[in-house]
């Protein structure tokens, strides 16, 4: 369902993405198997992710997230993206596993559930919007009491090395296919040709991003009654007050250029996992 609110998607990441969608494996068959091999990558989920659980992924690409949610833990899944391109793979691939998922093309901006989420993910889609504070409101509106938000977003000082290291080779006249292969150096455990092409895009190509801070939103989900449970920047450790995390924050961008020295993968995301608590 959807209604006349207004949307603050951007329709150049649209056209993007409908080029290649993000984390596209170069087929279903290869998609499906990946994700009988690897379970969710964010084990913090779990707990709290009874059998039947209903989880809304709010931009869900190709599904990774959901299939391996209701693959793994029996969830019942609901994905929506605006990209009909990255819908019809991310259905194909459900279809392949014989799990309990539905896919929707739709605006979240525009997106009105019939009933609410007992764990709603948002990995990576908000900061490509035009106004990513109204989509975290918009997502924490789908969230059901006592029920779970994971955020992800790039940091607005752990993204700024690996922006630059690219941006510097493109000023020194770096060709596309040699950026590739800098990517590939970098983020080398991607195998199949299509999937890191299509993350390359997504981390280095994009049109559009935006960077964040927990600084930043963990104020803004207060105000919708969410509080922040755990976040990546401290490795999902128990923390006092979410000062403790703030005060993480700026050494991000220290730690990016030392991994980016070492030749590791470091592309200044963050996650966070918040709980409706009013
Ligand atoms: C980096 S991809 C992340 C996909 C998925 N969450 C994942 O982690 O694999 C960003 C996704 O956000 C989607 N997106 C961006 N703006 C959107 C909007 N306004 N409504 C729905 N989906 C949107 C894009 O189509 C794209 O699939």
């Amino acid at each position: 369902m959807t209604t006349g609110a207004r949307t603050f998607a951007n329709q150049e990441v649209l056209d993007f993405y409908r080029a290649l969608p993000f984390n596209y494996k170069a087929s279903v068959d290869g998609a499906a198997s990946a994700v009988r091999r690897q379970s969710t990558p964010y084990p913090v989920l779990v707990p709290y992710l009874g059998r039947g659980a209903r989880v809304l992924d709010v931009g869900c690409g190709a599904g990774w997230h959901t299939h391996a949610l209701a693959y793994h833990h029996g969830c019942s899944v609901t994905g929506i993206d605006y990209n009909p391109v990255a819908i019809a793979r991310a259905s194909a691939v459900a279809d392949a596993l014989s799990i309990d998922a539905r896919y929707h093309v739709a605006d979240l901006f525009l997106f009105v559930p019939d009933a609410r989420f007992d764990m709603v993910l948002s990995i990576g889609v908000l900061h490509h919007t035009d106004d990513c504070v109204e989509g975290i409101r918009r997502v924490a509106g789908f969230v059901t009491e006592r029920g779970h938000l994971l955020l992800g977003l790039y940091h607005a000082h752990g993204r700024r090395p690996f922006l630059e290291h690219f941006a510097a080779m493109k000023s020194r006249g770096a060709s596309e296919a040699e950026m590739l292969a800098e990517y590939k150096r970098l983020h080398s455990a991607l195998r199949d040709e299509v999937h890191v092409t299509s993350w390359f895009r997504d981390q280095v190509l994009h049109p559009h991003e935006t960077q964040h801070t927990l600084r930043e939103i963990v104020p803004v989900l207060e105000a919708q009654g969410m509080t922040l449970v755990s976040a990546s920047t401290n490795n999902f450790a128990p923390f006092g007050s979410p000062q403790e995390l703030y005060d993480l924050e700026p050494g991000f961008e220290d730690l990016a250029r030392r991994r980016l020295t070492e030749g590791k993968y470091f592309p200044g995301f963050f996650v966070a996992l918040f709980t409706r608590s009013r």
